[in-house]
């Protein structure tokens, strides 16, 4: 093989050093240097025969590539209605959420395709362990366990899958470069490596990364921008529930969803997200209330818990478990403010059940309701559903998507809806079994929560 060179390179200033070492001494930040391909030591070729071309928008031709149809609804969902050819999938997740499981039970229900799947992580023994455990028997699924990307390639070349997977490109390496595997440049170069090899054959190839403790991909990044696909898989490790949600999609929308309940045989689909609510709900208790999400274009209800309590220690405690704390703090502020709730000497503790994380704005209201009920120690009635931003000065605000939400808490039995005024005016339709409330500030709907 033609002689690679590589150097170092801060990643902080762009200073280009032969040697590691732990200083930039350019600009004296640490633990900044990553080594780089400069030269691959090949005279650069060209492939083309023909001149590159300009060509009017119009002609160019945009039919969809092949998409293959995975025997998973939630999987095909998130991707846009399966999986393109030669694309390139990198699923993320933190270490024990259930990502080896995921794609090692798609490949083994996908029963007529042909699936290598590469662990740099377990031995053939665990995968096979695992199989044994999703119990389904399948002739085409084919196990390496294997780091080195030129020998998994060349493993891939010979059997010539329908689908490649990679657990995980963290493990993996190129010969190229000696910095050990993880690395940012070999996770890029691996990644560059079999994006090209993708490409070439038309292989769809899924990548296994690991989050790291602040939410990014490890290899800070940089594998988003290669990859097609970026899907992340997320739930507490000690709740069944784990959604699925896409990051990026250059074959689909970039909102979309999939849930799934890991049980002792595998993951099994969730296609009515409903259930999470319906499943573990006692009624009548302060502190919770109903709130009408949407995630991807799926109404999900869930139901926020909360536990306001006279903090002991004159150090007020905040905690909140699948909802932004600063949106939690902000809220706090508003309450504290616009409604006279002293909740500066108390302990706030917020949950959404499920362990499932939201980030939808619609969740401000529902949020605020919990942390008054237990505030005043006054339950919300079971059959109430909110949905409604909340602004700094205690306005409730509209919310995208209305009539979905409305629709799904109609199906669900509840029979009063909070919505906001705005959003009550822009209704197209008014004829729903659930009773709508508008509301404008808080005030209106403690009125109505309350009495
Ligand atoms: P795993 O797929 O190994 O996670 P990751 O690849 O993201 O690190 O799965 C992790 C957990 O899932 C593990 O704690 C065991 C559990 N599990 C089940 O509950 N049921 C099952 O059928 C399987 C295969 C795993
Ligand atoms: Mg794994």
């Amino acid at each position: 093989m033609a002689k690679v060179k590589t150097a170092f390179f801060c990643r902080n200033c762009g200073a280009k050093y032969p040697k590691w070492s732990g200083q930039c001494s350019s600009c004296g930040e640490w633990n900044t240097l990553d080594e780089e391909i400069v030269s691959t030591g090949k005279k650069p070729t060209t492939f083309k025969t023909e001149p590159s071309t300009v060509r009017k928008i119009r002609e160019v031709d945009f039919s969809p590539g092949r998409r293959m149809s995975l025997q998973n609804d939630e999987l095909n969902r998130v991707l846009g209605d399966g999986l393109v050819d030669g694309s390139v999938v990198l699923l993320g997740g933190e270490p024990g959420i259930g990502k080896s499981t995921l794609l090692l039970q798609m490949a083994i229900q996908l029963k007529e395709k042909k699936i290598l799947y590469v662990s740099g992580e377990e031995s053939e023994y665990q995968i096979r362990m695992r199989a044994e455990r999703i119990g389904i028997q399948n002739e085409g699924t084919y196990l390496l366990a294997e780091t080195e990307i030129e020998a998994i390639i060349t493993a891939s070349e010979n059997l010539k899958p329908d689908i490649l997977i990679l657990d995980s490109i963290q493990t993996m390496r190129t010969a190229k470069i000696d910095s050990s595997p993880g690395t940012i440049s070999q996770v890029r170069e691996c990644a560059a490596e079999i994006q090209q090899y993708s490409k070439k054959t038309g292989i769809p190839v899924f990548l296994i990364g690991h989050i790291t403790k602040d939410g990014s991909i490890a290899g800070p990044k940089i594998l988003e921008h290669i990859v097609d696909t970026v899907l992340q898989f997320e739930g507490d490790r000690h709740h069944g529930y784990r959604i699925l949600r896409t990051l990026k999609n250059r074959f689909g929308s970039a909102s979309e969803l999939g849930i799934f309940e890991m049980q002792s045989n595998g993951l099994r689909e969730v296609s009515n997200p409903s259930e999470i609510l319906l499943s573990d709900r006692e009624e009548g208790l302060p502190g919770a209330a109903v709130a009408a999400t949407m995630e991807g274009v799926r109404p999900l209800l869930l139901e926020i818990q909360a536990l306001v309590s006279p903090s002991p220690y004159g150090n007020p405690q905040r905690s909140a478990n699948g909802f932004d704390q600063r949106r939690m703090n902000m809220l706090l502020a508003v309450l504290e403010k616009r409604s006279g709730m002293k909740m500066g000497i108390n302990d706030v503790f917020l949950n959404v059940t499920g362990g499932i994380r939201v980030d939808d704005p619609a969740v401000d209201l529902p949020v605020a309701a919990a942390l008054a009920s237990s505030y005043h120690d006054l339950s919300i009635d079971s059959k109430i559903c909110l949905a409604a931003e909340v602004g700094l000065s205690g306005e409730v605000r509209p919310v995208n998507k209305i009539e979905q939400r409305i629709s799904e808490a109609d199906k669900l039995g509840f029979n009063t809806m909070i919505i906001s005024q705005n959003n009550f005016k822009s209704l197209s339709r008014k004829d729903f079994k659930i009773k709508i409330v508008p509301a404008t500030r808080l005030s209106d709907v403690w009125k109505q929560i309350f009495g």
